[in-house]
């Protein structure tokens, strides 16, 4: 098997996390027995400064010929926020239709969380998030800008074909054999009458018809985000909107240990997928070899997973553990390690066989 990978390192410590999440493939392809080519883009903050040029459309086909693409983070200093963020981030979720964030909080042994009483037992869910729609799709508009009556209108855009797509993936990930059957959903069918109406009946209707394995549930996002710190232990598969899931995968990312072990895929199933540590650039510790790699490395685990070699993806999920049981901390400039000897650990562990 061969695969075709674009790689994105992006701006600040994107880079260095990607080069050791790189290391860790190299050592999972030799044991698994695959090969790959990568293809490097330098898309990112530098790049836009340079030429004006965030993600061109042409850029859009060629990365979408990959398997899949790993990216560092995008965000830099110099450049306006938003930018980025939109032309590339965005613009990739969206042109590429990458309709599916698929977020796992786990707490890995080892890792410190905060939460009182809580350990790997407990904290261990995934979260199916909507990529492509909701508050994201950017509709809406001004009335009056600028005078004292100005309204600014924010859509939220719901698709029955949208919404189904992504609680079908949801139910099917709940079904996997490294899951425990339970879907919750997550919305705010108490105010958002509309939306998580359609949401709702897609739920329901696709779980009665096609997934009656599955134990359904449901929670408002508020409840969860307090069941996100009191009883994280009830949460299996999650599905939400865009804009929850974004809300809540960040008070996740912190549960399961904060943003040096966080990743998360972007992923259009079947097609292809844009997997990356979750914590952003980090530009103050650019270059100084402290910032954490894992959370690029488990991007490497999630994109293996979606490679079709869930094996070699638990190989990396392994090293990572080890990597954990030698560092003082996973957070940055406090490992008692550099950014490389960390990778090194890590692909050292999946080689090993
Ligand atoms: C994320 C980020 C992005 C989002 C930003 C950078 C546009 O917060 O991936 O969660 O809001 O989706
Ligand atoms: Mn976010």
């Amino acid at each position: 098997m061969n695969y075709d990978i674009a790689v994105m390192p992006g701006d600040g410590t994107g880079p260095e996390v990607v080069a050791e999440g790189l290391k860790v493939l190299k050592a999972a392809a030799a044991r698994a027995g695959f090969t790959y080519d990568l293809t490097h883009y330098d898309f990112g903050g530098e790049r836009y400064m340079r030429t004006g040029e965030t993600l061109p459309d042409s850029a859009i086909d060629e990365l979408g010929g990959h398997d899949a693409i790993l990216l560092g983070a995008i965000g830099h200093p110099q450049v306006k926020p938003g930018i980025l963020e939109l032309g590339i981030l965005l613009k990739a979720r969206f042109a590429l239709d990458l309709y599916i964030n698929l977020r796992p909080v786990k707490l890995l042994p080892g890792v410190e969380t905060p939460i009182k009483d809580k350990g790997p037992a407990e904290i261990d869910f995934v979260v199916v998030r909507e990529n492509t729609e909701g508050l994201y799709a950017s509709t809406g508009g001004y009335l009056k800008k600028g005078t004292p009556d100005e309204i600014a209108v924010q859509e939220s855009v719901n698709t029955r074909k949208g919404v189904e797509r992504c609680i079908r993936y949801a139910f099917d990930y709940a079904g996997r054999a490294d899951r425990r059957g339970q879907l919750t959903m997550v919305g705010k069918t108490n105010v958002l009458t509309y939306a998580w109406d359609l949401w709702w009946r897609a739920f329901n209707e696709i779980g009665d018809a096609d997934y009656p394995e599955i134990k359904r549930e449901y929670a408002h996002v508020d409840a969860t985000c307090m069941w996100f710190v009191k009883n994280p232990e009830w949460f299996d598969v999650i599905v939400t909107d865009n804009m929850f899931g974004d809300i809540i995968t960040d008070l996740g990312a912190m549960i399961q240990g904060g943003m040096g072990v966080a990743a998360g895929g972007n992923i259009h199933p079947g097609k292809i997928g844009m997997f990356e540590p979750i914590g952003g650039s980090a530009p103050k510790y650019t270059g100084q070899n402290v910032i954490n790699p894992l959370a690029a490395i488990g991007a490497v685990q999630m994109m293996l997973d979606h490679l079709g070699q869930p094996e070699a993806a638990m190989w990396v999920e392994d090293g990572i553990i080890d990597a954990v049981s030698k560092m003082k901390s996973v957070s940055a400039g406090q490992m008692g390690m550099g950014t490389d000897a960390v990778g090194d650990v890590v692909a050292e562990f999946v080689g090993k066989g």
